[in-house]
């Protein structure tokens, strides 16, 4: 726990030891604050105007009003030490929630797709959000357990000194009831470990009926959405039931024993024959505020422990995207002569190889189909040749080196993508094409012109700078899919791969992309996963991938002689006007 504590207020040492010492501080001041009432009461009571007493090893010899004025002044000091006791946990509190957040998300970005792909949806956004914000909540607790600690300390010092064992009854109860009240405490635990895996299925399930919502209305499944949704919101709910029972039982147990604990040590004073009536009232008071702040303690902690599982959620979520970070070299790469694959392997899960020993070499300038049932491997591919997975086995090899030997910014700048889906941004035209890269207008101009959604964009009521999204429905498919050929044009790339499009492209944006690459054909090296026939027209050289393999990589011509598969493809496909989707072949 202690290593949690530590990551999680690591940075906030300081503050901590500065809460720490102030808490000391406010102590002694309250401390002689009470002795003072005490005395000044007990002078009061007697008619007295000068107080002679001896208080614990202090011996007191002053006027009463000295006294008030010394008390008043001590109260002052209360309240001016109470400024940095609200600034310093407040502090700490903020900053330890931006800092887990921070780095969360560092390691998310830094992590391999591998391990950022394995993520259920909205399982990111809730442990960023609502996970780190009760973990964070746990650094309040620390705190308030350090100020607790200190302040039960020295009053229950003071109080020793005026009444040991009157005070060391207090203490021995007030310490043995935070060993007893322990199981409760552990029981508080593991329903707060439960409650953290409850709201995050409950986030994920909803994040997934945000996606599914058009679905679900034309299925007309919306009552079984909602009944799987509640069923997620009941669990939660019973889990941040049982969690906030036991958060608030054990110091409400606590809290009214407190009374008994200053009974006894009345007790304890009676049957050990009392003292000076002055002393005997500051000791009670001491105890009284001493088993307050015990209280505190007591529920600051059993708070911190059951924000822990919360804080070990983020922390593992942390070590994990940290153990999956990516490596890359340093060389520096200007130009890509050749890509070529030497016996590459690759498995999702061991055992299950996905692509076995794939060797081909290609060279700039190239432009290379790939075809192939779905499910054959072609996706699984073309990330490897994106650096985003890495072969289980075998070797890849740009200009004849190691790919990971190339430095990442090189790298990226001459290899683009577009996907499958294209995936817009709730930006401009104009950030989506830049997508966070520094470029110019005229780049950005310049990329869309090249993918050929210059035209359109110019017809949008606020060109470059119109909105476009996710769910903006004022972009076509087909327009979406040129507006990320246009982002991944916009570098001036070097290699483009494409995994083609089926759903969004309509004739229209499917010629004006044929012809957009057909142009830039002597600038790039292409490679396009082909779900049509059609666009094999451009390629040199066309692979085809059965069950992960490359059975064979040839000239369209060569292939329609010797390959059965492409045959029986471009056999359907002429049936077809072309349209066929090779996928089905
Ligand atoms: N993230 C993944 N985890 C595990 N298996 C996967 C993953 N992605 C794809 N696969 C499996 O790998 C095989 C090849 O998939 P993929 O490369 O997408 O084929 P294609 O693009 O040719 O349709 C399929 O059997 C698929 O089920
Ligand atoms: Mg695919």
């Amino acid at each position: 726990m202690f290593s949690h504590v530590n990551l999680l207020v690591g940075e906030s040492r300081g503050a901590i030891a500065a809460v720490a010492v102030t808490s000391i501080a406010c102590g002694f001041a309250e401390a002689a604050t009470l002795a003072i009432i005490a005395q000044v009461a007990a002078s009061l009571v007697n008619g007295a105007k000068h107080v002679h007493a001896q208080i614990g090893p202090l011996v007191v010899n002053a006027e009463v009003r000295t006294l008030i004025w010394i008390g008043l002044g001590l109260t002052v000091v209360r309240l001016l030490l109470q400024w940095p006791l609200s600034v310093l946990p407040s502090r700490i509190a903020a900053d330890v929630q931006a800092g887990l957040r921070s780095r969360l998300f560092r390691s998310f970005t830094d992590a391999s797709w591998d391990s950022q792909s394995r993520d259920r949806e909205g399982r990111l956004q809730e442990i960023m959000t609502s996970q780190a914000g009760q973990a964070s909540n746990g650094a309040q607790q620390a705190t308030s357990l350090v100020i607790a600690s200190c302040t039960f300390v020295i009053l229950m010092a003071s109080a020793i000194a005026l009444s040991p064992l009157a005070a060391l009854a207090v203490f021995v109860i007030a310490v043995g009831m935070f060993f007893i009240l322990r199981p409760l405490r552990s029981l508080g635990v593991r329903r707060s470990r439960l409650l953290s895996q409850a709201q995050v299925e409950y986030a994920v399930g909803v994040a997934e009926a945000n996606r599914l919502a058009e679905e679900t209305q034309v299925f007309g499944v919306m009552e079984a959405q909602y009944d799987r949704v509640q069923g997620l919101i009941g669990v939660c709910r019973d889990r941040l039931f049982s969690t906030q029972l036991v958060a608030r039982l054990v110091p409400n147990l606590y809290q009214s024993l407190i009374y008994l604990v200053v009974v006894v040590a009345l007790g304890v004073l009676e049957a050990t024959g009392g003292g000076h009536v002055g002393s005997l009232g500051a000791v009670v008071l001491l105890l009284l505020r001493a088993s307050q702040n015990g209280q505190l303690v007591q529920a600051s902690y059993q708070g911190l422990q059951q924000s822990m599982p919360f804080i070990e959620r983020v922390v593992g979520a942390d070590l994990k995207y940290a153990a999956s970070s990516v490596d890359y070299g340093e060389r520096a790469l200007t130009r890509v002569d050749t890509v070529a694959f030497e016996s590459v392997s690759f498995s999702y899960n061991p055992g299950r190889p996905v692509l076995s020993e794939i060797t081909f070499a290609v060279d700039a300038g190239e432009a290379i189909g790939i075809v192939g049932p779905s499910g054959a491997g072609k996706s699984t591919l073309v990330a490897i040749l994106l650096q985003l997975r890495t072969p289980s086995a075998g070797r890849y090899l740009v200009n004849g080196n190691d790919v990971q030997q190339f430095a990442r910014e090189d790298w990226h700048r001459l290899v683009a993508y577009v996907p499958q889906e294209p995936r817009l941004l709730h930006a401009s035209v104009a950030a989506n094409i830049r997508f966070f890269r520094d470029m110019d207008d005229e780049a950005v101009e310049r990329a869309a012109r090249l993918a050929r959604i210059h035209d359109d964009i110019m017809t949008w009521p606020n060109g470059y700078d119109t909105q476009v999204g996710p769910r903006a429905d004022a972009v076509s498919g087909g327009q979406q899919q040129r507006l990320c050929l246009a982002r991944a044009l916009a570098a001036r790339p070097q290699v483009l791969v494409l995994d083609e499009p089926t759903s969004a492209l309509d004739p229209h944006s499917e010629s004006l992309i044929q012809e957009s690459l057909t142009a830039l054909k002597s600038e790039l090296t292409l490679f396009t996963i082909a779900h049509r026939m059609s666009t094999l027209d451009m390629c040199t050289r066309v692979m085809v991938i059965l069950d992960g393999r490359l059975v064979a990589f040839d000239t369209k011509a060569v292939l329609q002689e010797e390959n059965p598969y492409y045959r029986s493809a471009s056999l359907l496909a002429a049936g077809t006007s072309g349209g066929l989707l090779l996928d089905e072949a």
